[in-house]
Formats: structure tokens, C-alpha cells, sequence
């Protein structure tokens, strides 16, 4: 029984408070544990959590201060946890096959040397992230600092995460992901490929839900909001609208990417996000009559799969919100990488065959955790090209990137500005980014962020060095 949309609650995040804060350090405690969560209204679904919570609880850490983040597994399940665009060192990043087995733990170390940004935390065991970030293990992760402090954003119940995913229950109400390797038994078979054959090319889900819950409302003041916002689906690209558009102004104003801030604002009358991009903008719900219902539209979506949530404009805004005009035109300062004399570096995003199975490729190689496909100084800017047959979101372990040319067009798209590392690669196309690996040596993963694409061995490491 799906709910009506728009009428389950958008959820708050909830928040993980610190265990301790001493030594100049933060550390945080999570348990992964299995929990039955009503994701459905009146329906009691099993997942793999965070901390009991879908999504995970949202961490706050900032800049400049590390943090450890205590992971204990309580699940049947290997995992490995991932901070997704983390400045990590390569021991806690979550490698493949680095695995915290079932009643062990492992404290992830996160020094926090990067500018405010919207990270994300999500499983990254080898075969396996597409369903077990499926089932439940992501969440956000925010990192503040003082420049984007000092700046008028909207803060406080005007700062909304939106962690968008799609999903499809069974009649029982339980999350339906098409494993190979259903049953305890072969799931702990790191042997066995994730997704099942049909379904190499992506899962797609027939709910979209926000924060956990299926096509919600969020009642707002008629003011501007800042919308944190996250795909964080397997294989579903966005195309995000509000319907109405506001009768004046920009749809909305982007202040930020993966990495963070930009220099300037951009005005866009829709975003177009990969899986795993982030998107940092205002919308200004003062634009709207009190009363107007806004819709959240994915136009890339048909069906019950065009909308994602709505907006209640309720109520005036009080007169403490800071008017629209006061947005400076400097956000932030990003060093432009210089790439004169770079080396260029290309990984092509392909269909192949995977240990006589059928998959996907990187170079024409399966992922294979013990082989570095490219060993990169520290320190120096390379080029790298990105060519794909078909949709391949690409993403970058380690270091945000910057793109300078999409197609045969010598600047990035309009989605591309700012740091970046994740970026949506179109079909037959191909992407150059700059790239500059900094502070830490060992194995770092490049892969498509098509989780099923990844999970059948879209994916290579290389070595810095
Ligand atoms: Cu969001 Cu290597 O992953
Ligand atoms: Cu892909």
C-alpha cells in the first residue's frame, strides 16, 4: 500500500552527536545494525542502518578538525564504509576489500583537511555497494567552515538536507533488489556478484523517497531556503524542476558542488544530477503566494516517478529572513589547476566481459583490487579523459577535480562548475577533468557510480605515490 504523495512528513535528518570532543578531536560512535523501519506508512521493511536510522544519521564535523568516526558491525555482513568525498587517508577509505566483519570494528580517521562541502557516507564492500547501499547503508555527512559561515546562506530549519533515493518493495513490504546471491548463505560469498544478471544495467526503483520517506511534503516559510540536495540513487539520473516555477527570479541558485562552494552563484531553471552528485542551492519560496503547494519535479521521471516531493508554502516569513539581494556576487575563491604541460590520462567506461560473465569495464579491465592501474605523483595537476559508450557517472577517490572541457566544448557544462568528483559522463562522450592528488599515499579507487556498474567491476585503482 503506497501512501498518497505528498503526504507523509519530509523527516528531519537526524543528527549524531559526538561522543567525545577532547584532544581537539571528534569522535563518533555508529553501530550497523539490522532494524525494521516503517519506510511505508503502516509497514514494518528490513534494512541494514547506520545507527537504527534511514538514511544514517547526518555527522557535522568542520574543516581543519579531525574526526573519527568508530564504526562497530552488528550486521550478518561484511562491509566497508566509505566517506564520499572525503580528503581520507587511504587506510580509511574504505577500500573494497578492506572489510570490517560481522561483530568487529574499525575506527575510520578523518582528518578533515577540505573546505565545507556536503559529503556522504555510504557501504563500499566489494560486489555488494549496490545492494547494501540499497538495503540502507548511506547517509550525509556535512563539513563546515568558518568563510561559508560568514556568508548570508540560509541556516537553521532554512537549511534542508534532501537525500533523494528510489526504491521498490515487495508485496511484503520488503525492499526488492534483484540479487544474484539472495539467501544468508551466498551473501557471504564475496565470490558471487552482487546484482543478478538481468540487471547489470542499473536498478531502477517505482518509489522515490526523501530522507526515507516516500514523496513528501515539507511545509516552508514563504522565504529563501538553502536545499542541501543528494542523488542518491543506483542508476537514476534527476532532472529537477519546481512546479509552478517561481513567478519571478531564478528556479534556483546554486552556491555549491560535490567539493563545496563556487566563485559565483549560477542561476538554473533545472538540474540535471548524476547518482552521487550534489547540489547546493536556494530556493526562494518568498516568490510564491502563502498557500501555493510546489512540487519537486524529475523530469528525467514518468509517472509516479516525475515528482520527488512538494513544498507547502504556509506561512509568511518572519521578518528576520535575510532579503535575496544580499547574496554577495564572491562566494569563494578556487585556484584554477594549471594543466599546461599535464599529463593525460584516459579511462574508458565500457561494456565488457567480466570473468566470462557479462560487465563492465574500465580500459577494457575488470576491477581487480590487487592490480593499480596508474601510479600518480603527489602534488602534480594531470588530465584526465573520461570516455564512455553509455551513461557512466564517474567519480574520483581522494580529491575533487575540476572540468575543463565536455565534448568537443573546451569549458564544463552547466552542472560542471565548481570542485567536482563525481561527473556525469553522456553517451559516447567524453569529459576532461584537472586533477591534483594531495597529502596522502596508497590505493584510491576511480569508478562509475552506477552502483550495479560498479558492483560488476566498473571500477580501477591507482596507486599515489
Ligand atoms: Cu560514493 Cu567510491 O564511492
Ligand atoms: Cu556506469
Amino acid at each position: 500500500a503506497l501512501p498518497r504523495p505528498f503526504t507523509v512528513p519530509l523527516p528531519p535528518m537526524p543528527v549524531l552527536q559526538p561522543t567525545s570532543t577532547t584532544r581537539g578531536r571528534d569522535v563518533f560512535d555508529l553501530v550497523q545494525r539490522p532494524a525494521k523501519l516503517e519506510v511505508l506508512p503502516g509497514v514494518r521493511t528490513d534494512l541494514l542502518t547506520y545507527g537504527g536510522t534511514f538514511p544514517g544519521p547526518l555527522l557535522e564535523t568542520r574543516s581543519g578538525r579531525p574526526a573519527v568516526v568508530r564504526h562497530r558491525n552488528a550486521l550478518d555482513v561484511p562491509v566497508s564504509v566509505h566517506l564520499h568525498g572525503g580528503h581520507t587517508p587511504s587506510t580509511s577509505d574504505g577500500y573494497p576489500t578492506d572489510l570490517v566483519h560481522p561483530g568487529e570494528s574499525r575506527n575510520y580517521a578523518y582528518p578533515m583537511r577540505q573546505r565545507a562541502a556536503m559529503l556522504w557516507y555510504h557501504d563500499h564492500r566489494m560486489d555488494f555497494t549496490g545492494e547494501h547501499v540499497y538495503r540502507g547503508l548511506l547517509g550525509v555527512h556535512l563539513v563546515r567552515d568558518d568563510e561559508e559561515d560568514a556568508l548570508p546562506l540560509p541556516r537553521g530549519d532554512r537549511e534542508v538536507v534532501l537525500a533523494i533515493v528510489d526504491r521498490s518493495f515487495d508485496e511484503h513490504g520488503q525492499f526488492h533488489y534483484p540479487s544474484s546471491s539472495a539467501g544468508e548463505h551466498a551473501r557471504h560469498h564475496a565470490d558471487s556478484l552482487g546484482v543478478d544478471d538481468a540487471h547489470i544495467e542499473g536498478v531502477l526503483g517505482d518509489v522515490m523517497l526523501v530522507n526515507g520517506a516516500p514523496w513528501p511534503a515539507l511545509e516552508v516559510d514563504a522565504a529563501r531556503y538553502r536545499l542541501r540536495l543528494l542523488n542518491g540513487c543506483s542508476s537514476r539520473r534527476l532532472d529537477l524542476v519546481l512546479d509552478p516555477p517561481p513567478p519571478a527570479g531564478a528556479m534556483f541558485t546554486q552556491v555549491g558542488s560535490d567539493g563545496g562552494l563556487l566563485t559565483t552563484p549560477i542561476a538554473h531553471e533545472h538540474l540535471v544530477m548524476a547518482q552521487a552528485e550534489r547540489f547546493d542551492v536556494l530556493a526562494d519560496f518568498s516568490k510564491y503566494p502563502v498557500g501555493t503547494h510546489v512540487t519537486l519535479r524529475n523530469r528525467f521521471g514518468s509517472g509516479p516517478m516525475g515528482a520527488v516531493m512538494r513544498f507547502v508554502v504556509a506561512r509568511r516569513a518572519g521578518d528576520d529572513s535575510a532579503p535575496a539581494d544580499r547574496l554577495p556576487d564572491r562566494l569563494s575563491e578556487i585556484e584554477p589547476l594549471d594543466t599546461t604541460g599535464a599529463r593525460v590520462r584516459e579511462w574508458s567506461f565500457t561494456r565488457g566481459e567480466v570473468h566470462g560473465r557479462s560487465g563492465w569495464v574500465i580500459n577494457g579491465e575488470p576491477f581487480d583490487p590487487e592490480v593499480m592501474a596508474a601510479t600518480v605523483p603527489l602534488g602534480k595537476t594531470e588530465i584526465w579523459r573520461f570516455r564512455t559508450d553509455l551513461h557512466h557517472p564517474v567519480h574520483v577517490h581522494l580529491d575533487p577535480f575540476q572540468v575543463i572541457g565536455r565534448g568537443t566544448s573546451r569549458s564544463p557544462g552547466p552542472f560542471d562548475h565548481g570542485w567536482k568528483d563525481t561527473v556525469d559522463v553522456r553517451p559516447a562522450e567524453h569529459v576532461d577533468v584537472a586533477v591534483r592528488f594531495t597529502d596522502y599515499t596508497g590505493r584510491y579507487l576511480i569508478h562509475c557510480h552506477n552502483l550495479e556498474h560498479e558492483d560488476r567491476m566498473m571500477m580501477a585503482a591507482f596507486a599515489t605515490g
